[in-house]
């Protein structure tokens, strides 16, 4: 990590982050989950911190990551679990980043003993119901002056580039500034380093070299700072 002395720029401010998968049960023993590593949202609580803000993370299931400096530092695992907390925590924050890669969906049921195989009835066939969207809901239920940072994983495809899903995700999403990370060729996933794109409401883009994560973590709260001055 660097040494060098950062802006404390986000004094007085209270953000909320959230970092890493959700985890959707099945039975006891098992659950359906994602390969987040939470790197990323870890880098931006520990920024938000060392920038003088006053922060709380709300963690999934992570690498074993060393908990950031000076943060608040929550544990959950399922996506009802997230939703609650951040709820709770956005109520009086000024900036939300939802940096979690939340599960879309979960299993339908949660078996109350481990489910078994058995020769006698047929092998289980697991159904899905969708999860509720939690920053599509913080939006609707955003305080008047409150920034809300979503993240996007995007390849392009026959259908568009990676800007162009992250423009119509930044639409249908309604937060101030979507961080749009090129996934696909070892990008972004368990990686050490991100690139891609931040794009915010009123139409400015900025492209995000291929960096560290810490790096991307410091252009998110340039963005931030200057969206909070207007
Ligand atoms: N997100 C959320 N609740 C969900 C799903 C996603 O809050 N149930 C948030 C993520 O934390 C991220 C943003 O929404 O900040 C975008 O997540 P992403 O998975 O890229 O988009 P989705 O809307 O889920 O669309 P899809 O996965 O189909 O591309
Ligand atoms: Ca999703």
């Amino acid at each position: 990590a660097s040494r060098t002395a950062l802006p404390r720029d986000l004094e007085g401010l209270r953000v909320v982050v959230s970092a890493g998968g959700t985890r959707e049960p099945l039975d006891p023993v098992r659950y359906l989950g994602n390969r987040s590593s939470g790197k990323q949202g870890y880098a931006i609580a520990r920024v938000a911190a060392q920038r003088g803000a006053e922060v709380t993370l709300v963690a999934g299931h992570t690498a074993e990551l060393p908990p950031p400096a000076g943060v608040d530092l929550r544990h959950v695992s399922t996506a009802a679990q997230l939703r609650d907390a951040m709820q709770e925590r956005a109520q009086d924050a000024d900036v939300v980043v939802m940096a979690a890669a939340v599960a879309d969906f979960r299993p339908s049921a949660r078996a109350e003993f481990k489910i078994k195989k058995s020769d006698d009835v047929p092998d289980p066939v697991v159904t899905l119901t969708r999860n509720p969207d939690i920053l599509a809901e913080l939006v609707q239920k955003r305080r008047a002056g409150q920034a809300i940072v979503g993240f996007a994983a995007e390849t392009g495809d026959e259908r568009g580039s990676v800007l162009d899903h992250g423009r119509a995700k930044l639409a249908r999403k309604g937060c101030d500034l979507l961080v749009v990370n090129s996934v696909g060729e070892g990008g972004a996933f368990e990686a050490e380093d991100n690139a891609g794109w931040l794009l915010a409401a009123d139409g400015a883009e900025r492209p995000i070299p291929r960096g560290p994560k810490a790096q991307l973590a410091a252009t998110l709260w340039d963005a931030v700072a200057e969206f909070m001055r207007r």
